[in-house]
């Protein structure tokens, strides 16, 4: 058994962030997004993954590399032009035995991946998909399936008129490989409005499992905040790599002066400075080789590596890049998002 993730899409939404960071790289408080994934895979034995990517594959790739220092084996199946959903898997077949993992790789989830593989296996179906319910499924592929769990339909981005269950397609797939084959190769094709909807038509057996715990899609801005404050607040169980302190984390390697306020949850990366006078929380991640000067204060945010946010400069409800200036008395509001290099100059404010 092996494993496809699909990190294909530009991560448009997550914009400006991912013009020099791809999604599945983007950090999740201390680590690269698909470390998730992989962590996850390693529970059902899968340390050979296949990474399906069509943008900024080298910035993946400096990374993960070939996975060996995570004990893992990663091989890149890299797209000239974006092959879909089900056209990016087909083109992972070279890499692929007889049974494989699909991840989208925009979903955190703490899903029970031997529960998942134990009932393809038992089940006999040639797919089995995760499906979980969400209070608005119009952003998703609806799946309905029938008392005995078999799925009848896809509906994939319902209109109002056409949400029937609340239950959609979690991102999450347990394949026969060979079922692989029925699609088009090097063609751009969808495994949920093309494969999918094509197996049942074939009469194969397609199975779900439904989970109910935590599932989240990453994709926009509030969602990646809304990630945040799951870890911090333990809705989404991590081991974070710091000390528990003052109902947070920090880094053995941050320096956080005498005098500052850490206001629980938060997490101070390594090489962090948080100087006396200045708050941190609740719910502030500083990456990694942040600089927070006295009288600063952050809140309900994310900020990546290297910036620095200046004397008495205010931080609450924002996304701040990499290497990012935040000047004395500045502030970046709710909503704010702010891409690699922005200079916020002093007294400035985003709204
Ligand atoms: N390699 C590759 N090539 N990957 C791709 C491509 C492609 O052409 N297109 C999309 N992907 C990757 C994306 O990077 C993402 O990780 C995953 O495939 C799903 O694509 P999205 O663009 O994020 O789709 P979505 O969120 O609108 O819908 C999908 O996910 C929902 C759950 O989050 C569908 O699978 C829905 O049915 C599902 O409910
Ligand atoms: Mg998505």
């Amino acid at each position: 058994m092996k494993a496809v993730i699909l990190a294909g899409g530009e991560g448009t939404r997550l914009r400006p962030l991912t013009l020099t960071l791809p999604k599945p790289v983007v950090p999740v408080v201390d680590r690269p997004f698909l470390t998730h994934q992989l962590d996850l895979l390693s529970r059902v034995g899968v340390t050979e993954v296949v990474f399906s990517i069509a943008y900024q594959p080298d910035r993946v790739r400096r990374v993960f590399g070939d996975g060996e220092r995570i004990g893992r084996r990663i091989h890149y199946a890299v797209e000239e032009t974006p092959l879909g959903t089900g056209g990016a898997v087909r083109n992972a077949l070279p890499f692929l035995d007889d049974t494989t993992i699909v991840f989208n790789g925009d979903v955190l989830t703490d899903v029970d991946l031997p529960a998942v593989v134990e009932r393809h296996r038992v089940s006999g179906a040639r797919a089995t998909l995760v499906l979980t319910p969400v209070s608005n499924p119009s952003a998703y592929g609806l799946v309905e399936t029938d008392a005995a769990g078999r799925v009848q339909r896809f509906i994939e981005k319902p209109q109002p008129s056409q949400i029937t269950t609340d239950t959609i397609n979690a991102g999450i797939y347990v394949l026969d490989t060979s079922s692989l084959e029925l699609m088009p190769a090097a063609t751009n094709y969808s495994i949920e409005r093309g494969f999918f909807p094509g197996l049942l038509e074939r009469g194969d057996h397609v199975g779900a499992f439904v989970h109910r715990g935590y599932w989240i899609d990453i994709g926009t801005p509030e969602k990646y905040l809304q990630v945040h404050r799951d870890v911090l607040g333990g809705r989404f169980p991590v081991a974070l790599d710091g000390r528990p302190r003052d109902g947070g984390w920090v880094h053995p390697e941050a320096r956080v002066e005498e005098g500052a306020e850490l206001v629980g949850p938060f997490y101070v990366g390594p090489g962090c400075q948080v100087r006396a006078g200045a708050r941190v929380g609740p719910d502030a991640v500083l990456t990694r080789d942040v600089a927070v000067e006295r009288g600063a204060r952050i809140a309900d945010s994310v900020v990546w590596e290297g910036s620095r946010i200046a004397e008495d400069a205010a931080v609450e409800g924002a996304l701040v890049g990499t290497s990012v200036r935040i000047g004395r008395n500045a502030s970046a509001r709710p909503g704010a998002v702010l891409g690699e290099g922005t200079h916020i100059t002093d007294h400035s404010r985003t709204a």
